[in-house]
Parts: C-alpha cells; structure tokens; sequence
C-alpha cells in the first residue's frame, strides 16, 4: 500500500495488505521504511494507529474500513468483474473476487491518497486515458452486457476505483481533475439533471460543494464535477468515510446516525460551524428529496491529526412512491430519520442550533429553491414535464413541511 503524505506529490510506501495466514480476514502492516519516516502519518488512528506489526481489522470487519474506502465499490467491481469474465461479469457475483484483486486491477487514481501496488519497490501507475464519449460508450456497453473492445475496457477501468453505483469514469478538464457521472440505461427519471439540479440549489443555499457542469456526450447529458481529493501541485488528500468514521462494517450502514457522526467530527475536528454545516446538509437532502444520504455520502479528510468535512457530494433527489419519506441516516438521538423539517427544528439543539437559528436555515433554503426553481431546472437541462415531476414530489415535498411553520407566518 502506497500513501500520498500530506504536502507532497509522489507516494511512498506505506505497508502491507495481506489475507491472514489461516485466517478469513485482512491484515495490515505498517512498512518499517514508511515508521522510520519524520512525516509519517497514522492511516486512520482508530483502526490503525501508527505502530510495528501485523494489525486485524475491527472485530466487526474483514479489512480495515480506510483500506476498504480506497478499493473499488459495486460500479467499479462490476467493470472489473467485466474485464476478468469478459460480458458473463454481470452474471457472477462480485463476493468472487478477493479484495486485493480489486485493489490490484482498479485504477491508480483512486478516491483519497492511498494506492496499491503488487509490490514496494517502484511504484507503477495503472492508468489509461480516454475521450469522454469513449468512456460513456463503454459504460453503455458494459451495462447493456456487449462486449468490450479491449482498449475501451481498459480505459473504463482507469475509473473503477471511484466509488458509488452509478455508472461514472475519471477524466480531466483543462488539466484539473474530475468525476464524469453517465445516466444509466435503467434510470427512471432524469437522475444525472437532477443530480446537476441538485449541486447548484446546493451552492445557492450556502452549502459547499466543488464545481460541477453537464455536458453532452452519445447526445446525451453527462455530469461532470470537480475533484475535491487533489491539489493543483499534483497531491492527494487522504479521506475517510462516514462509515471508517463511525468505525461500521459496510453491511452496519444502517446504524450510522448523523449525531455520532457529529461527535467524531467535534473530538476529531477542529472546525467550530461543523454542527450548523451538518444541520444545513440534513435540511437540504430533505428539502430537494434526498435520501440517499447513507454513511458513505459522507466523507472527512485526515491530515494524520484531523479530521475536516469535506465539500458535499451525491446530493441527488430520489425516486419517491409514497407520501412519507426517511433519511438514509437517523438526525437525532432517538432514531428519528423522518425526512420533515420540523424534526429538524426538535434536533437543532444537537447541532448547537437555537429552533431560531434552525428556522431561519430552513427558512433560508426553502426561499433560495422557490426563488430560482425555474432559473437551476433550466441550468440543468430539465425539460417542462420533467421539472413539473419533480417539483413538490421530490423537490419541497409537502411532506417535508408537515408540522412545520416557516418563521414568517405563512
Ligand atoms: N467531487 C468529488 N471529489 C472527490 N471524490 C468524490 C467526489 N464526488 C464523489 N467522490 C467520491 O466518489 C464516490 C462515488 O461518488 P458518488 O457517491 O457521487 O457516486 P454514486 O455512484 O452516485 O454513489 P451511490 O452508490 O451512493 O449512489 C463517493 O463515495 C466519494 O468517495
Ligand atoms: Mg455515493
């Protein structure tokens, strides 16, 4: 395992990945060359702090949380899982591969600062760029189980270390780093607009996201969004997620809680507003009808002594049957993840908030997105029928306000 130390733009070495003789989980050691260092920095002290040996992940775990941030998540698994069986990927189960293949085979250019290599003598970056449209044809192609032309294939894996589901690709614009999110052949709604809808209402509520635009690309819209992990120089800023955070297994998403997370984020982090900038994320995945605001849609940066939120991202209005709605993860200390302001209100005092102060924030968001509802539909490339979907079903559900009075009366 190779580290981007804070400040600087070449890896170094870092330590050791290896399944546990007779065992059935992962263990990690520090290199003896990377604890000699004056710079060296814990990946993550909680699970692996800074010391000689082999180390087991929590008992709840197979692997350390922070090496299972880095490895590929199930839209890059299915690519490499593609690339290994060829068009029958789909049909086999991504549990068949061992994580340290998936380490192995995806991309160098992964989320965070961390990166693997088969060995730690000389570090070999495994990229391999490509057009936009190839990358989006070759998503295409993967979903719809065509074969892969071997060289398309090979650039598609470039992008297998970012994580999430939906299918997405590693390009960059002018030089800077981005994400390139595609629509899937099975989305039901226009998910990529109305993810683009999303990050601008985000901006305009004062809720810090990194810059993002649509695109054309097969004559459709692609959604591209500037990384927040690299630096100009060419570094990369280590992350840990939501879920290495609250110290939970991927299947134990269902107990994180936006509370503890606020807890680490205090004892860890050294930013006074990160309760009213949590409170802020909570009211607008509500407001635009996110709800897919789960542990890892949640990120900080480690700089080997703190922890720092990181600019929002993934905020993208979800699907909706019903007339009630939940938060992926519980807002108060109570399991309450009902996805209603004035919940929220009755939380405020855990994000350090006064019902006041949590009014007016709500108050705030829900002004900005009735305000300029036309103007970020048009932005985003939303068609009049598509935006009449949208607006007061996902986007400022009456639901959201049941029980709720904006602070002015009406
Ligand atoms: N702007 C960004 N800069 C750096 N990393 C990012 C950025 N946006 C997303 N990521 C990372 O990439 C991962 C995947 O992105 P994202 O969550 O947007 O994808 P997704 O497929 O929509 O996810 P999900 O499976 O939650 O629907 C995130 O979990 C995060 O680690
Ligand atoms: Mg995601």
């Amino acid at each position: 395992m190779w580290v981007w130390l804070p400040g600087r733009t070449t890896p170094v070495v870092a330590g050791r990945v290896r399944y546990q003789p007779g065992g059935s989980r992962y263990e990690f050691g520090y290199a003896r060359s990377y604890l000699e260092r004056p710079n060296s920095i814990s990946l993550y002290p909680p699970e692996l702090p800074l010391r000689a040996g082999w180390q087991q992940p929590p008992p709840n775990m197979a692997i350390a949380s922070v090496l299972r941030d880095a490895g590929p998540d199930s839209w890059g698994q299915r690519v490499i899982l593609e690339r290994i069986h060829g068009a029958k990927g789909a049909a086999v189960d991504a549990g068949d591969l061992d994580q340290i293949t998936y380490f192995l085979e995806s991309g160098s250019n992964r989320i965070g600062g961390l990166d693997f290599q088969a060995g730690p003598t000389e570090y070999v970056s495994r990229e391999r760029s490509a057009t936009l449209d190839e990358l989006h044809a070759a998503a295409d192609a993967l979903q719809e189980g065509r074969d892969l032309p071997e060289d398309l294939g090979a650039a598609l894996l470039r992008g297998t270390s970012i994580g999430g589901a939906r299918p997405k690709a590693l390009i960059d614009v002018d030089g800077v780093p981005h994400i390139a999110k595609f629509s899937s052949t099975s989305d039901p709604y226009p998910v990529v607009n109305a993810e683009a809808l999303a990050l601008k209402f985000a901006r305009r509520v004062g809720i810090d996201t990194t810059q993002s635009f649509l695109t054309t690309s097969l004559g459709r819209d692609a959604l591209v969004i500037e990384r927040f992990d690299r630096s100009p120089e060419g570094g990369r800023r280590l992350l840990v997620s939501g879920l290495t955070m609250l110290g939970l297994d991927e299947m134990e998403g269902r107990y994180a809680t936006y509370p503890d997370l606020l807890d680490v984020l205090r004892r860890d982090g050294r930013d006074p507003d990160v309760g009213r900038r949590l409170f802020e994320r909570i009211v607008f995945n509500i407001a635009i009808g996110n709800n897919d605001d789960h542990a890892r849609n949640h990120a900080a940066f480690w700089d080997g002594r703190m922890l720092e939120l990181t600019p929002a991202y993934d905020l993208c209005p979800q699907i909706r049957s019903g007339e009630t709605s939940a938060q992926a993860m519980a807002f108060d200390r109570n399991g309450t993840r009902e996805s209603s302001f004035a919940a929220c209100i009755r939380a405020a005092p855990i994000y350090g908030l006064t019902a006041t102060e949590a009014r007016d924030a709500i108050d705030g968001q829900i002004a900005v997105i009735e305000r300029d509802w036309n103007e970020v539909a048009d932005l985003a490339r939303l068609t009049v029928a598509q935006r009449n979907r949208l607006w007061r079903r996902q986007i400022l559900n009456p639901f959201a306000s049941y029980g709720y009075r904006a602070s002015h009366g009406t």
